[in-house]
């Protein structure tokens, strides 16, 4: 299945992600994994990000843009890919349909999770990730569980960070749930339940 997973920071993409990742092995493609990977290897494309991400503002859609249409070329997504954080604005969504039209491998689905933006504020001021394995997990992981790796706090994970990040979500984002139910393909998911239970619901309104 080709998917875009759309939803405000803290909704879960990431996490409902991981668990598609596990169960079906579609291709992982995160821009803003990719975009932190940058930021740690010091590269050039990192230190233009940085300042945007730390800030909790969009990196310019020029740069996201080729960075998704250069993964989308790796034979790994041919089996079925997740877009996670991507696209985040029209032009973005533009693009990509004119991509995956180029590359004859349209979307099948582009799956909303909702979730409260006052749950998401306490979700993303404890969530803490792996440094080795990138498992999200939270506070009370005082080491990762699934690898033992060191967990960190994200340095956009501050709550005035947070909340810009809402805000340029609602600004900027939020008008893809409309251009994907335009086009027929929108799925929403109730975000604030179990993980577990959020990831039934999304499979079977996917009818995997
Ligand atoms: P990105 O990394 O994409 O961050 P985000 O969209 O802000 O989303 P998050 O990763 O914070 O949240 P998530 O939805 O993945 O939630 P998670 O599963 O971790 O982008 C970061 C930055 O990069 C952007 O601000 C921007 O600067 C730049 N960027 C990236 N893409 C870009 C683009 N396309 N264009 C321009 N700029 C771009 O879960 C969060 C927490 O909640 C965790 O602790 C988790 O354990 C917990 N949790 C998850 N599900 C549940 C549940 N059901 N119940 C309870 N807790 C839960
Ligand atoms: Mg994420």
């Amino acid at each position: 299945m080709n998917l875009v997973l759309l939803g405000a920071p803290g909704a879960g993409k990431g996490t409902q992600s991981d668990l598609l990742i596990e169960e079906f092995g579609y291709a992982h493609i995160s821009t803003g994994d990719i975009l932190r990977a940058a930021v740690k290897a010091g590269t050039e494309l990192g230190l233009e990000a940085k300042k945007y991400m730390d800030a909790g503002d969009l990196v310019p859609d020029s740069v996201v843009i080729g960075l998704v249409a250069d993964r989308l070329t790796q034979e790994d997504t041919l089996d079925g890919f997740i877009l996670d954080g991507f696209p985040r604005t029209i032009a973005q969504a533009a693009a990509l349909a004119d991509e995956l039209e180029k590359l004859g491998r349209p979307l099948d689905a582009a799956v909303a999770i909702d979730v409260d933006y006052e749950v998401i504020v306490k979700r993303l001021s404890s969530r803490r990730c792996c440094r080795d394995c990138g498992y999200i997990g939270n506070v009370a992981d005082e080491s990762c569980p699934k690898c033992g790796g060191e967990m960190f706090q994200r340095d956009d994970d501050q709550e005035d960070v947070i909340r810009n990040r809402l805000a340029v979500y609602d600004k900027s984002t939020k008008p893809l749930i409309d251009f994907y139910s335009e086009a027929g393909i929108l799925i929403t998911i109730d975000g604030d339940k179990d993980p577990k239970i959020v990831y039934d619901d999304v499979k079977q309104a996917l009818g995997l």
